[in-house]
């Protein structure tokens, strides 16, 4: 589409890298059959590029065992079984007002249908939770932590390596939402006293939608929520025990590992620190102009040391969802507005009242013209509407 500008990378990465394009189309025309469940070549070759991915995966986070790599479709899927593996009636849960709904809603369901406690630590003015907020809400029957890594509605990165430090003192499980974060910034469950990392595919690891996981470290055991196909020792009654059958379900997203494979090593190749250097020179691009312009208010965009790039602001006497289609009617600019999903961080942002805010996801294929061009479009924006209230 001529002169179209993506800036909703936070919801999803677009495009991919052509190589990602490619090597779907070319594994599943030359390697498209179920893995795992026959011994002929085909099948095993299909089965190499599953265990390759998982393995890659695995290193990523620094885990110990590639079996504890577990794939599903999305973070969602990833949280669901977490929470609910993890907690049962007369447990206590702790999580944060930085919630994505994939968070807040299985829990949510644990309270109002379980009798699952839960309680929320809030961030402060800056959009971090303070880690010795935590300790103060442990109980004797605190059964998981579960913190976003980095938000996808304010962009900030929280200090998990100093939450799970409060989890491990305590022997109580620790969990992150990982879903804006891998395959953005390092995630080393070792460095940061993490226990269990839920991730999805289709945003910064470049991959297609319907593809995710969770990583487990050993010693930490989810329950079964569900039971299926494995491909393995099919006379077995109950769904197996192991890893990684035990959090896997019938036959698997082949082609949505394939592509995730792709991303993985596209994002190897540029370097992923590169790519998130370039995403936040974007940020700051956006930051050091829009702070200063009269009509624009910020949030949680003051300091952008421990951030992605996810940049949210609104227009003042505009609400989020019209200044959000003057972008994209006007200036063929594409973003998200709203609550993001993540309903909490708004009612603290104080942002619910208005519907929300407006969010630019920055991705590596934004350049410094695409922000230039949002940067003035904000900008005449604005301007219209003190012009109106004038
Ligand atoms: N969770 C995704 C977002 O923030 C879809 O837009």
């Amino acid at each position: 589409m001529k002169n179209f500008i993506y800036l909703d990378n936070g919801a999803t990465s677009y495009p991919k890298p052509e190589s990602v394009y490619d090597f779907m189309d070319h594994f599943y025309r030359n390697f498209g059959v179920n893995p795992g469940r026959s011994g002929y070549d085909l099948c095993m070759e299909a089965g190499e590029v599953v265990d390759d991915t998982r393995k890659m995966l695995t290193k990523y986070f620094n885990g110990k065992n590639p079996n504890r790599l577990c794939f599903c479709y999305n973070s969602t899927d990833a949280l669901n079984l977490i929470i609910n593996g993890m907690l049962q009636k007369g447990d206590h849960a702790i999580t944060t007002t930085l919630e994505h709904n994939s968070v807040l809603r299985p829990l949510y369901h644990l309270y109002k249908f379980n009798g699952v406690e839960i309680d929320y630590i809030p961030f402060n003015k800056r959009g971090f939770v303070d880690p010795d907020d935590f300790p103060k809400k442990f109980k004797k029957n605190t059964k998981l932590v579960i913190v976003n890594h980095a938000s996808n509605v304010i962009g900030t990165i929280q200090p998990i390596k100093e939450i799970g430090e409060h989890c491990h003192k305590h022997g109580i499980p620790f969990a992150i939402d990982a879903s804006q974060s891998s395959g953005k910034i390092p995630i080393d469950i070792e460095e940061l006293n993490v226990d269990i990392v839920a991730f999805t595919g289709h945003k910064s690891f470049l991959g297609p939608t319907g593809i995710g996981g969770l990583y487990v470290r050993e010693g930490i055991e989810i329950r079964h929520t569900r039971a299926g196909g494995t491909g393995v020792r099919s006379a077995v009654r109950t769904h197996l025990y192991e890893y990684p059958y035990r959090l896997e379900y019938g036959t698997l997203n082949t082609i949505g590992v394939a592509g995730l494979y792709a991303g993985i090593k596209w994002i190897q190749e540029k370097g992923m620190h590169k790519i998130h250097e370039h995403e936040m020179k974007l940020t700051k691009m956006l930051k050091d102009v829009l702070k200063d312009i009269e009509g624009v208010t910020l949030y949680c965009q003051d300091d952008l040391a421990n951030h992605i790039g996810i940049f949210l602001f609104n227009v003042d006497g505009l609400e989020a969802m019209n200044t959000g289609t003057i972008l994209d009617v006007d200036y063929n600019i594409a973003c998200r507005t709203g609550l993001h999903c993540a309903p909490l961080v708004h009612e603290q942002l104080g942002t619910a009242k208005v519907h929300g805010a407006v969010r630019f996801g920055i991705g590596p294929f934004n350049t410094e013209e695409h922000i230039q061009t949002a940067i003035d479009a904000v900008k005449e924006i604005a301007e219209s509407q003190i012009g109106r209230n004038s």
